[in-house]
C-alpha cells in the first residue's frame, strides 16, 4: 500500500486548490504504480491462464490510468511538465550517446 501521508482524509468542508489537487493526483499516481506492480506480480505468480489474462488486462488498464493522471498533473502544474520534459530530454541524450558508442564499437 502507498505509504504517503494523505493530507485530504476527512476534507469535506471545502474544495481543494489546484495545488492541493496536484498533490492528490500525485498520491493517486502512486496508487496506480502500486496496482501495476501487484497485478504484474500476481499474474507472474500463477499458471492459471485465465487469471494471467485477466490480471494482465487490469494491469494494462492501470497503465492507461497512469497516462491520464500524468496528463492531468501536467495540466494542473505546468512547471511539472517542464521538468518531466527536461528529464526526458536528458534520457534521450544518454540514449544517443550510447548509440554512438555502440556504433564506434561495431566499426
Ligand atoms: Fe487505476
Amino acid at each position: 500500500m502507498p505509504s504517503f501521508a494523505n493530507p485530504f482524509v476527512g476534507n469535506v468542508n471545502r474544495k481543494m486548490t489546484d495545488q492541493e489537487l496536484a498533490n492528490a493526483i500525485r498520491l493517486d499516481i502512486a496508487g496506480e504504480l502500486e496496482a501495476i506492480y501487484l497485478y504484474d506480480a500476481h499474474a507472474a505468480a500463477t499458471d492459471n491462464e485465465l487469471a494471467k489474462k485477466v490480471l494482465a488486462d487490469i494491469r494494462d488498464e492501470e497503465k492507461q490510468h497512469m497516462g491520464e493522471l500524468l496528463t492531468l498533473l501536467m495540466h494542473l502544474d505546468p512547471t511539472e511538465k517542464e521538468l518531466f520534459d527536461h528529464g526526458a530530454g536528458e534520457v534521450r541524450e544518454m540514449m544517443e550517446e550510447l548509440e554512438k558508442i555502440g556504433k564506434k564499437k561495431k566499426k
